[in-house]
């Protein structure tokens, strides 16, 4: 009974944090993670990232990752302006900013 609770914590444990150890070391973004969050970025940028209005919205799919990364967080910090998208960057941490450049970098752009 006892070994069964500490072999169901400790699935439950690898279940929760295995992406993590296994997946992306520190400082490196988790695709899963980045698709779990998209949902605000869909309205205006399209699931997956292709846009369907790119005159008003640019698409974001394949974006180069660093260039992604350096974008949100130039919108997160006011260097870059936009009424729509400053808003969105402004709650956004570092590991949020990784998360989602790793999802809609490795979208195909259509
Ligand atoms: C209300 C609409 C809206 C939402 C929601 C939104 N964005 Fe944006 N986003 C924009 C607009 C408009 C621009 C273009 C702004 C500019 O170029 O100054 C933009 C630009 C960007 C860029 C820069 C693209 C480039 O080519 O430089 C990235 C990256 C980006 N958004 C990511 C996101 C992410 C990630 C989310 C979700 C957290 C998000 N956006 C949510 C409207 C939105």
């Amino acid at each position: 009974m006892q070994k069964q609770t500490v072999a169901g914590v400790l699935l439950a444990f690898m279940l929760l944090f295995g992406p993590d150890i296994v997946g992306a070391g520190e400082g490196e973004g988790n695709k899963e993670r980045g698709e779990a969050i998209k949902g605000t970025c869909a309205g205006c940028h399209g699931s997956d990232g292709n846009s369907s209005v790119p005159a008003m919205y640019p698409s974001i799919a394949g974006m180069d990752e660093a260039e992604f990364i350096e974008a949100m967080k130039a919108f997160r910090s006011g260097e870059r302006e936009d009424g729509q998208m400053s808003p969105q960057a402004r709650n956004l941490s570092d590991q949020d900013i990784r998360d989602l450049a790793a999802f809609f970098s490795a979208q195909e752009r259509k």
